[in-house]
């Protein structure tokens, strides 16, 4: 399957915990063009999962978004954007150097969330931080639609998700 992103661009990756939002980034995108939440959070307290560093590392992901997005450089978000106000803040950021925005949404079965958070070594999620975060993504889906993304790619098969090719067209 191919996947065309326009480049420049912010990509936002959005979905639960184990979906394979940075697996992906890591397969598709150069080390600096991934900014990730849970990176900022171990750079202020030496624990990628510490929710107490939450705001911190959200404030120093919106500065590296800005900074690159001013220097019309590819950017994808490492987070699982499920909250609709964390959107429309990396939304606002790309609007302000006029680039596009393009989501790739997480779709996958719960089982397979699960499955791949309690198979990872390291950081574990709780199982029901997980299924809140299910319930997030059923309402991010129905949004996103409506949130003007330059493109909304949804990926539904867990099975195929390695086989997808990622094309960069640009600007
Ligand atoms: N994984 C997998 N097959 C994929 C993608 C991921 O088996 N196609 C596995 C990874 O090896 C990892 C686990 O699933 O052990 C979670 O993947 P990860 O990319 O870390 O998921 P994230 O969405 O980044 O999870 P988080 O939001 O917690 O960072
Ligand atoms: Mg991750």
């Amino acid at each position: 399957m191919k996947l065309t992103i326009p480049d420049p661009a912010l990509v936002l990756l959005v979905g639960p915990s184990g979906a394979g939002k940075s697996t992906f980034a890591r397969a598709h995108f150069g080390p600096t063009e991934i900014v990730a939440s849970d990176a900022m959070r171990q750079m202020l307290s030496n624990d990628p999962a510490d929710q107490g560093a939450s705001a911190e590392a959200f404030a120093l992901l919106s500065i590296l978004i800005n900074g690159r997005l001013r220097r019309r450089l590819m950017t994808v978000v490492d987070a699982t954007s499920l909250r609709a106000a964390n959107r429309t803040r990396y939304r606002r950021l790309a609007a302000r150097y006029g680039l596009p925005v393009v989501a790739v949404a997480f779709d996958l079965p719960a089982r397979t969330f699960h499955a791949r958070n309690r198979g990872r070594d390291g950081r574990v999620v709780e199982d029901e931080v997980v299924d809140w975060q299910i319930e997030q993504m059923a309402r991010a889906l129905s949004a996103m639609p409506s949130e003007g993304y330059a493109a909304l790619h949804v990926l539904r098969d867990p099975d195929t998700l390695g086989l997808v090719e990622l094309v960069r067209q640009p600007a």
